[in-house]
């Protein structure tokens, strides 16, 4: 197999890139910044799927007459292997046609797994592999992604997500890895790692804060100020530019009244001059018409233009017109734009070719025989990451019980899969693998007896009697619900809460008195307040890919032991959405009678997580009662099974500030470690906690270490230390 170069921006600019920009005319260099996606260059009587055909005079006009160099995207599904190497070399031989010969990148979404390429492997989605909280975890399945991608061909992958999933209404909440900025950071560098370190250059997105908007919907506006977006989404793209990141992709949204496409402040005076990010910036979908037709900033197309490459964008996905390029060329030559600003971005994107060997190996087809292995990394990662979030006993089932599966994910696949897969929304079951399995399929393959009635549908009532009647005939009830696939806007939602149909069957069902277990497949925590206490148990299975199905059935048959934890704090009210660290004036219990649990009052902690053993921590240990604020903290913290099963265990820590010149949280999670103890083991886990990391946001967004006290907390256990002053 031959190796892809290790991609990293920092390689970016060489002899070859600058005797090529001194050789373009001012045309072929923003061609260069031109990315259309290949719907606008297939012929009209394409295949949707499996291959491509594309238009000649539409390829000529865009590659061979205004020079675009990039290009993303499918069609409609997957293509085969086949389909995307014959698709990129028809590309690149237009590209070879051209009076310089320049490559084109082709860039595609691939985020969890090759979900664009048919028999690709299906991964868990990122959410999903944030509950394992384990890099190398994350860091392997990048490498398998990666792998099947450069084996069709494809340079570029337009992930990871590293915006922090701080509202669970957001359709896109499944592709974070959950609220925690740390985990963000943490998981986020390992997969920029993976990816390039096999030779695809890696994009985090969506800078910056996309993940936050006030109001839950897709690309409507985060009103934060600049210190909260400095101290809750900054510092995962930190991370990945200090880790070599070669491209970053940006927010469609708004923060506080700004478009970041058009922002100066985020994308030159920060990302570019406190970040020193080098590598290259690519806009989202259409994202610069925008600013004149959605965000009304810009009076004109022009305008909008001028702004965002003013702001700092390099490369523009417009996706699928010639404005961009036409007005670009025109601000040049009036002198709005100079020149010199164009090559900036034109040494980019030319050093990120160079940088994936593309001018040296146009399509980098590396064989990779190793789809079995992948297929058993994306069970592992699914069986990992599955998180049992109540248990009265009923678990692990015996195979001599009568089951009913029932519920709209029983028997679904694109409820396993969630969106991005093989299609852009997902829910196109046909494009899926011949054999892939769902949870009554393999439930099925355990139970001596099982009836199964679909009961209702994900959004439509059903037919709810004869799953309660099949429910009184059975011992124990598996109950799928959740949520169907959806990508972006599409999963838009005015109600957290689990669609009516599905809980009025899920209370049918318990009605009965059979035991009853809820699997959630969702990409999002949609609200089971009235369900919970009813049920038996409770298994958060989240979008787990394409082995999920045989992991769920595992874990309820005990063949697995579940070790996954809620990267989240599971909302227990529609209007209650306070994450893990939130402030102490969110705990408070504003009610005068009847005195409540408290501001704070999620159906489920993030951290959640059951097992069929048990852990038990003790001897929790500090290095130093006082530290520099340059200085690192070691914590050690001893970990006991004292259980019955072996088990998987992540180990989370957490720290507190007592005072902060900025509110303090209540608690910020900072560190997490796995072990796998068999019953009556124990385990020393260490960690180090760097001060820096602890700083204190100023209202500049710089950051700083505050001397005074601080706690650490590994579950019950609690031990303070301080940082000192330097004054
Ligand atoms: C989409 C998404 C972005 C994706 C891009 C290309 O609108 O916002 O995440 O990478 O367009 O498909």
């Amino acid at each position: 197999m031959t190796t892809l170069p290790e991609v990293t921006a920092r390689k970016a600019g060489s002899g070859r890139v600058e005797s090529l920009l001194e050789s373009m005319t001012l045309e072929e260099k923003v061609g260069q910044m031109t990315q259309l996606t290949v719907g606008a260059l297939a012929a009209d009587d394409s295949p949707r799927r499996d291959t491509l055909r594309l238009d000649p005079a539409r390829l000529h006009r865009a590659v061979a007459e205004r020079h675009v160099g990039s290009i993303i995207n499918v069609l409609h599904g997957s293509l085969t292997v086949d389909g995307w190497c014959r698709l990129l070399e028809e590309i690149q031989e237009a590209a070879d046609g051209t009076r310089l010969g320049i490559p084109i990148l082709y860039g595609i979404d691939h985020v969890h797994g090759a979900n664009y390429v048919v028999g690709g492997t299906i991964l868990p989605h990122t959410l999903v592999l944030a509950a394992t909280f384990e890099a190398g975890l994350v860091r392997r399945a990048a490498e398998v992604t990666a792998r099947e991608t450069a084996a069709a061909g494809l340079p570029w992958t337009f992930a990871p997500v590293l915006d922090a999933g701080r509202q669970p209404l957001w359709p896109r909440f499944y592709e974070t890895f959950g609220e925690s900025t740390w985990l963000t950071g943490e998981l986020g560098e390992a997969m920029v790692r993976g990816f390039q370190g096999e030779g695809v250059a890696a994009t985090g997105k969506h800078f910056l804060a996309y993940s936050g908007p006030a109001g839950g919907r897709d690309r409507t506006p985060a009103l934060l100020g600049r210190r909260a977006v400095h101290e809750q989404f900054l510092p995962p793209f930190r991370r990945a530019i200090d880790a070599g990141v070669a491209a970053l992709m940006v927010n469609s949204g708004e923060i506080d009244g700004e478009p970041v496409h058009s922002s100066r402040y985020w994308l030159d005076d920060v990302l570019r001059r406190r970040l020193g990010f080098k590598g290259v910036v690519v806009t989202d979908w259409a994202d610069i018409t925008f600013l004149h037709t959605r965000h009304r900033v810009a009076p004109s197309l022009k305008d909008a233009t001028r702004m965002a490459v003013q702001a700092g964008i390099d490369l523009a996905m417009t996706p699928d017109n010639f404005d961009f390029h036409d007005r670009l060329v025109e601000l040049v030559r009036e002198g709005s734009i100079a020149e010199a600003r164009v090559d900036e971005s034109v040494r980019r994107i030319l050093g990120l070719k160079e940088a994936l060997g593309l001018f040296d190996r146009p399509l980098a087809r590396t064989d990779t025989g190793g789809r079995k292995r992948h297929r058993a990394l994306a069970l592992d990662a699914a069986r990992a990451s599955m998180t049992l979030l109540k248990n009265d006993g009923v678990l692990p089932l015996a195979p001599g019980a009568r089951v009913l599966v029932t519920g709209p994910g029983a028997h679904s696949l694109s409820a396993l899969n969630g969106g991005w897969t093989h299609t852009w929304q997902g829910a196109d079951p046909g494009s899926y693998e011949p054999g892939a399995t769902t949870v009554l399929q393999e439930i099925a393959k355990r139970a001596d007896v099982v009836r199964h009635e679909e009961g209702c549908g994900f959004e439509r009532e059903g037919n709810i009697g004869a799953a309660a009647a099949a429910a009184q005939r059975s011992d124990v009830a598996v109950v799928v619900v959740g949520e169907d696939a959806y990508s972006e806007w599409a999963g838009d939602v005015r109600d957290l809460s689990l669609s009516g149909p599905q809980r009025r069957l899920a209370l049918a069902v318990m009605s009965t008195g059979t035991p009853t277990i809820l699997v959630l497949l969702q990409g999002r925590p949609r609200i089971i307040r009235d369900l919970a206490d009813g049920t038996a148990a409770i298994l958060m299975a989240y979008w787990p890919g394409m082995q999920g199905s045989r992991a769920i059935a595992e874990v309820l048959y005990g063949e697995v032991n579940p070790s996954g934890r809620l990267p989240f704090t599971y909302p227990k009210h529609p209007n209650a959405l306070t994450p893990h660290d939130h402030k102490t004036t969110e705990t408070l219990d504003t009610r005068l009678e009847p005195r409540g649990p408290g501001g704070f009052d999620p159906q489920f902690e993030l951290g959640t997580g059951l097992s069929y053993t048990t852990f038990e921590y003790d001897e929790l240990r500090l290095a130093s009662p006082v530290i520099d604020p340059s200085g690192r903290q070691r914590v050690e913290v001893r970990v006991r099974n004292t259980g019955s099963r072996p088990g998987r265990h992540s180990v989370l820590l957490f720290t507190r500030q007592h005072f902060s010149r900025w509110t303090p949280h209540v608690r910020r999670l900072r560190g997490a470690r796995q072990v796998t103890l068999e019953p009556g083991g124990a385990a020393d886990v260490s960690f180090a906690l760097v001060a820096e990391d602890l700083a204190a946001v100023r209202d500049d967004g710089e950051r700083i270490v505050e001397a005074g006290a601080y706690d650490v907390m590994v579950g019950d256990l609690k031990a303070t230390f301080r940082i000192r002053s330097t004054a």
